[in-house]
């Protein structure tokens, strides 16, 4: 396999905790996920992106590491860990883990040892996190998680002092002006190499440093770590791929690849509501403009794209009007917001509808950058608004209509989290048993993409081109690569479109289509009109020859 594989990749996230369940205590565990290793492969993804695994207090389900050196009870233990990669590994499916680089859950003993001037460690870990006098320091840095802290310093009695946090006020950042602390962070990552893990998924790396006078994000100095922190990698494991949680415009996240000696992989947070947008509007525009402010990536790196993930849908880039009409549009209800987002999952945000969801997947596929699927969101698994903080789209896996979806054989008052319950999302409607048994379900349209999407590198390595096309509800765009060309064709609209797309590029040409595997009239000269369903999406092989059997 080639060393930059996440480039072509599909990714799956998985809350270990909601996965399943394998002994019996009411929450998902490492062998949970390993048996159901063989459901991944069939579905036909690349690398599994697990959620915290570490030891943790879990006040913000395991962004909050207690120990990085162990696995939490919960789940396991690190031989559950090894026999996860070892078993993923046999059958072709990486395995990608967390790396929380900023801060630490304040029962840490890192945290313990530095607030407490009477702990035999204090000197030590004295200047391990962010401590002042005064909260009026860094006046200038956003609060992130807006319901829930007022401010970036707490008070710690015992010290005297405030820490530092971006986060929850459990969650105190690290302070890497420390040279220990820059060390320590390495450590950490080279003991989840030594597993054999195939990737990191770097947690809110924008915020590792503090300058007075800046907004304490992507500043020169964090960039600076980040690319010791590559160079490390690349010299102790070659080919650990580390993807980073920057959720910035595309012109700040850029820096986050350097030259190619930063990061493989960032997330594209601002194309994320721009396909809601999209499609709530029935305009590409959105698509248009923000692809337009990305700018091309050095070699062998790659965006991460995604519909939606356990967070919230976050809000923080787009507008203030944008995000009204986002609110209004998908969060009619207020306990639908939570900070700057919307707590839902994708099935509930498009209505259920079989074929927003399909489009909404078409363009996840065949936009560039490597598609993360959450899991769950292959069978359309609804959520549960009135749950905590974002606990409401980290419910149990719908695996079948049996008791707890087949999740665990705990009591259900003993599981994480009770499994959805309604007539549209329950169970008894959504599970993996009963869509992998029909042909005609939305798990076998995914499974569908994903595996045309794996036999043409033009979608993970292609070049973009828009094609002009007569209506703005409709997307319409080249990739290609090596020779190949594909032509994707999305309707954003709930109505039928007749549009004509018009591209130089587009000879009079036979079109295949890869997900029927039928051909289409052939275009004339630089011109194709299409009747489009609503909603209907193409993925075209424009093949230049005219050979036998077409039209066929
Ligand atoms: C990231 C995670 C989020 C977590 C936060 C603090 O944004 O995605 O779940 O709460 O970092 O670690």
């Amino acid at each position: 396999m080639s060393h930059d594989w996440y480039r072509d990749a599909v990714f799956y996230e998985v809350f270990v905790r909601a996965f399943a369940d394998s002994n019996g205590d009411g929450i998902g565990d490492l062998p949970g996920l390993t048996s159901k290793l063989d459901y991944l492969r069939w579905l036909g993804v690349d690398a599994i992106w697990m959620l915290p695994i570490c030891p943790s207090p879990l006040r913000d389900d395991g962004y909050d590491v207690s120990d990085y050196f162990d696995v939490h009870p919960d789940y396991g233990a690190l031989a559950d860990v090894r026999r996860l990669i070892e078993e993923a590994h046999q059958r072709g499916l990486r395995i990608i883990v967390e790396l929380i680089p900023n801060h630490t859950s304040d029962q840490n003993a890192w945290f313990q040892a530095s607030r407490d001037p009477s702990h035999p460690q204090h000197e030590r870990y004295r200047d391990w996190y962010v401590w002042s006098d005064t909260d009026q320091k860094y006046a200038d840095t956003r609060i992130i998680f807006l319901d829930y802290e007022p401010s970036n310093w707490t008070r710690d009695a015992l010290r005297g002092q405030y820490y530092w946090h971006r986060f929850f006020h459990h969650q105190p950042d690290l302070n890497y002006d420390n040279p220990e602390v820059q060390r320590a962070m390495l450590r950490v990552v080279q003991f989840w190499m030594d597993l054999g893990v195939d990737g990191f998924r770097v947690d809110a790396t924008p915020y590792l440093y503090e300058r007075e006078g800046t907004s304490c994000e992507n500043l020169p100095e964090t960039h600076a770590y980040l690319k010791r922190l590559r160079k490390f990698v690349d010299a102790y494991a070659p080919g650990t791929m580390l993807l980073s949680e920057a959720n910035q415009w595309p012109e700040d996240v850029r820096p986050y690849f350097g030259d190619g000696d930063e990061f493989h992989m960032n997330f594209h947070f601002p194309l994320m509501p721009r396909l809601f947008m999209a499609l709530a509007r029935a305009d590409r525009t959105p698509l248009v403009q923000i692809l337009a402010r990305t700018p091309p990536l050095p070699d062998g790196c790659q965006w991460a794209t995604f519909l939606r993930c356990h967070d919230e849908l976050t809000l923080e880039m787009v507008t203030d009007e944008e995000r009204q009409f986002l609110w209004d549009f998908y969060a009619p209800q207020p306990r639908m917001r939570l900070n700057l987002g919307i707590r839902r999952r994708l099935a509930p945000l498009l209505d259920n509808d079989r074929a927003r969801l399909e489009l909404a997947n078409s363009l996840l596929f065949t936009l560039p950058g490597a598609p993360v699927i959450y899991y769950g969101d292959e069978i359309g698994m609804g959520d549960n608004i009135w749950l905590d903080d974002r606990d409401g789209v980290r419910t149990p896996m719908q695996w079948d209509s049996g008791p707890n979806a087949g999740f665990s054989a705990a009591a259900p008052d003993n599981l994480y989290a009770p499994v959805i319950e309604d007539s549209t999302y329950g169970p008894q409607q959504v599970n993996v048993a009963n869509q992998q048994a029909a042909p005609g379900s939305l798990l076998h349209t995914m499974r569908r993409m994903i595996g045309v999407r794996k036999q043409h590198s033009a979608f993970g390595r292609g070049n973009f081109a828009w094609v002009e096309a007569d209506s703005k509800a409709v997307a319409a765009y080249l990739r290609s690569h090596d020779g190949e060309r594909l032509l994707i064709v999305n309707n954003l609209s709930p109505h039928p479109q007749s549009v004509t797309l018009t591209a130089s590029g587009l000879p009079s040409a036979a079109l295949l289509d890869l997900l029927t595997g039928e051909y289409l009239p052939s275009s004339q000269q630089g011109q194709l009109a299409l009747a489009l369903h609503p909603y209907q999406y193409l993925w075209l092989k424009i093949q230049d020859t005219l050979g036998y059997g077409l039209h066929g």
